[in-house]
């Protein structure tokens, strides 16, 4: 819950901060003007050098912003996320995944119970079924071990699991294939099925709710098949699943072995549960231990979340960083580009993180906002990207911050490719920030646009880990300042709830537009 002393971000720092977007600054000028600057804007932490000397502030923008977290007592909002306190207003529930990855000792309580001891218990279950799978001694119905895994999931039961494990890729064992099936689109599923053995394939259904009709259709879909393509039917093809889920009785009402269901909690929502048994596939991809230190790496940033001061904290900066674009300089989106394949899913997977989280019109108390809340988050792998959308990020008409994020060393590649990789995504920052004049508007780049750049030491599960746990708490600033609920999704209901009246053959009740498309396609 909000401390009495919360103000809504209209006060006097509000004010200032608006007053000193009214200046013309320009970035190039302020490099000529300081020679420390790049220095001074940038900081280092858990293997993430994090470079915000081409942002569009001065000393005089940070300082207000440093003001602007002051003043709303964002250490009081900090400290109730991290101690359990019912954060999600709406829902009257705590926000605790920071708790998955806490030590015993730091670990929080829950209406008087310890946690630990409960997620502790589940880290085992993942380890011992995760474990089973990778030696070949979780077996199917015909007793064969499992060489296919699929996930089935959607939303946060399917972006996370599914970033990691391909970002990861380097640490993954090889004799086990990894698939995801989230869409309803029978397509993918089906296609996909054509390619499987049944006998050595296990379906992980992840759900919290385990109500989701996307993944409850596929997984029955799954189900059809097995029973299709192994003897004993159904209950032979049960044996092919593991459930993950903060609804156990259902999965086990659907027939999941009660021994194969793995449990986690209504206080981890979904975009925020790569840490709890969500995570079993990247537990059978790169093993319990490295998914440990994935966890020790977001724990490293915890840490540095709760400890450090805010002119030296990431998660603040970059959150502070990213009000200043969005509220003050006008910018309405931000892209996500990482120069790293591996890194693909990152703008998909921050995109329900921060879209979900901040996507809000209402404050905590109800009243509408009357400031912009979340941006919209968008991007794509450069160099990729240069040659599809950066034309319009050098010379279109909107203000579009990047977030550049790059390896040191990447292994995976080789020296010439990797300073190629390197030396552009230095370019484009550069480009943007510094532009470059000619007479002839066709060929002017007028610069000035921000950017930060993210440099990870190498792409392993401590800095990976890391840097989720950074935007976690970037995001949580954000809506922590803008006075919203990031935990909560109410946004997304009133779409299932028509499509099922659509199913029900209630459509008639909709609009002309959708009724007449209804009687096309439906
Ligand atoms: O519809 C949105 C949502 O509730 C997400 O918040 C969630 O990650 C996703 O659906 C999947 O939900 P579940 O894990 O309950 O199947």
């Amino acid at each position: 819950m909000r401390s009495e002393k919360y103000q809504p971000p209209r006060q006097a720092a509000w004010e200032k901060l608006r007053a000193l977007a009214s200046r013309p600054l320009l970035i190039r000028e302020l490099f000529e003007k300081d020679a420390k600057r790049a220095t001074k804007f940038s900081l280092e932490t858990a293997g993430i050098f994090f470079d915000y000397s081409k942002q569009r502030v001065d000393d005089d923008t940070l300082a207000a912003l440093l003001e602007l977290a002051d003043c709303t007592d964002l250490k009081g909002g900090i400290d109730a996320l991290f101690n359990g306190e019912l954060v999600n207003c709406t829902e009257s529930r705590p926000a605790l995944h920071t708790a998955l990855r806490a030590r015993e000792a730091d670990a929080p309580t829950l209406s008087g119970d310890a946690l630990y001891p409960t997620i502790h218990a589940q880290k085992q279950h993942m380890r011992a079924i995760s474990d089973a799978i990778r030696r070949g001694e979780l077996r199917g119905a015909t007793g064969k071990p499992f060489r296919s895994i699929v996930n089935i999931g959607i939303g946060g039961s399917d972006l996370g699991p599914r970033m990691v494990c391909i970002a990861l890729r380097e640490y993954s064992q090889a004799n086990l294939d990894l698939h995801f099936i989230a869409n309803v689109d029978g397509a993918e599923i089906h296609s996909l099925l054509q390619r499987l053995d049944a006998e050595t394939t296990l379906f992980i259904v992840a759900s919290k709710t385990f109500t989701t009709q996307e993944t409850l259709l596929n997984a029955t879909t799954a189900r059809t098949w097995l029973a299709a393509h192994i003897p004993g039917g159904q209950a032979a093809a049960n044996q092919h699943f593991v459930a993950i889920t903060a609804s156990p009785a259902r999965a086990v009402r659907w027939g999941v072995r009660d021994d194969r269901v793995l449990e986690f909690w209504d206080w981890v929502g979904g975009r925020y549960s790569l840490w709890s048994a969500i995570g079993l596939p990247i537990a059978i991809a790169i093993g319990m231990d490295r998914f440990e230190e994935l966890l020790d790496g977001a724990r490293q940033m915890d840490q540095h979340f709760r400890t450090e001061p805010y002119h030296s904290n990431m998660p603040v900066l970059m959150a502070l960083l990213g009000i200043w674009n969005s509220n003050f300089l006008g910018a309405t989106t931000q892209a996500i580009i990482p120069y790293c394949e591996r890194l693909g899913l990152l703008p998909a997977y921050l995109q329900q993180l921060d879209m979900e989280s901040n996507g809000k019109s209402a404050q905590v108390d109800g009243k509408p906002v009357g400031w912009t809340t979340g941006a919209i988050l968008w991007g794509k792998t450069g160099t990729n990207g240069q040659h599809a959308f950066f034309q319009l990020l050098h010379q279109g008409t909107h203000l579009v911050p990047v977030d550049f994020i790059g390896l040191v060393a990447d292994d995976l590649s080789e020296k010439t490719h990797h300073r190629v990789l390197i030396a552009n995504m230095l370019a484009q920052a550069s480009a943007l920030m510094a532009g470059s004049e000619n007479a002839d508007l066709h060929r002017h780049y007028p610069g000035n646009k921000p950017s930060n750049t993210l440099l990870f030491e190498r792409l392993d599960a401590r800095t990976l880990g890391a840097f989720i746990a950074l935007h976690e708490h970037r995001v949580f600033v954000q809506g922590y300042l803008w006075n919203i609920n990031s935990f909560d999704q109410w946004g997304v209901e009133l779409g299932k709830v028509l499509a099922k009246q659509l199913l029900d053959g209630e459509g008639e009740l909709l609009d002309p537009s959708t009724r007449q498309l209804m009687q096309r396609a439906l």
